[in-house]
């Protein structure tokens, strides 16, 4: 089921504003890769370019390939919208929908899919709210709407609902920077089980995450603001935090970024 990912001369706009440059990247199949790098450098930006999601912006483009198992998802015959559905995404801002019931948010994918059967609904909605250790905290309200729950909760929310649909490949943005240190342990875990069956990429600010949970890492950064994003290097995570090639890794990873 996971796939892996090759990444080629990736030049990444929004309107005449070229946000990221010139990625060149593989990410495994079965592997977690985790993106660090300062805020700004593009991390999100270019996540969103892996689901097609970068599009959804008015004016945002990109040129070059991402091939998902050799397959170019930027190729005129790929559909963007069974792309998102494939290599699902959890978002640095939780957004679930808000008048929807908790129950109904971790649902609507699988509804969309044409799951109709109410048992492996039910089975399906229970399984990811445990994956994403909300179940506890929400078994009793199932039927209230997700715009009730804490930010915490929301963004696990989401977490449920992206796996719900078990995607190939899932892209997570920053999701337990809302969290508490449990939560984060719980996300965590489901990462390392989930790695498994899908690629995970995860983007962090938290070194201590990226070292804990990924296989290789990929150091973001921009030379000066207004400057294009670039990826310096991606290697194994002992790599990364051990010995980088690149000083700029060194420098960041060692705190004497800035
Ligand atoms: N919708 C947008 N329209 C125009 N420019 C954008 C848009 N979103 C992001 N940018 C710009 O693209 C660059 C990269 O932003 P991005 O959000 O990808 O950074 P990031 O590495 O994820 O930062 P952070 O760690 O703060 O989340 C920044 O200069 C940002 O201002
Ligand atoms: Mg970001």
């Amino acid at each position: 089921m996971a796939q892996r990912i090759d990444v080629k001369d990736l030049n990444v706009y929004y309107g005449s504003f070229l946000a990221v440059e010139d990625v060149q990247m593989s990410i495994e199949a079965r592997s977690v890769t985790a993106f660090i790098g300062p805020s700004g450098c593009g991390k999100s930006t270019f996540l969103r370019t892996l689901n097609r999601m970068h599009e959804m912006i008015r004016g945002a483009r990109v040129e070059g390939t991402v091939e998902l198992n050799g397959r170019d998802l930027y190729s005129k015959d790929i559909d963007p919208v069974a792309v998102r559905r494939t290599i699902g995404m959890v978002f640095q801002r939780p957004n679930p929908f808000p008048t929807m019931s908790i129950f109904d948010n971790v649902a609507a994918g699988l509804r969309l899919n044409g799951q109709k059967d109410k048992k492996v609904l039910a089975e399906t909605v229970e399984k990811s709210l445990r994956g994403a250790n909300l179940w506890n905290e929400v078994k009793d309200r199932l039927n209230k709407p997700g715009a009730g729950l804490s930010g915490g909760q929301q963004q696990r929310l989401c977490i449920a609902r992206a796996i719900a649909v078990k995607p190939q490949v899932l892209l997570m943005d920053e999701p337990c920077s809302a969290l508490d240190p449990i939560s984060t342990m719980a996300i965590e875990d489901l990462v390392n089980e989930l790695k498994s069956d899908y690629t995970i990429v995860i983007v962090t600010h938290n070194m201590q995450q990226a070292a804990r949970v990924s296989d290789r890492t990929a150091f973001f950064n921009l030379a000066a603001t207004g400057k294009p994003g670039k990826l310096v290097e991606v290697d194994d995570t002992t790599k990364i935090f051990s010995n980088p090639t690149e000083k700029a890794t060194e420098d960041y990873i060692s705190g004497r970024f800035g």
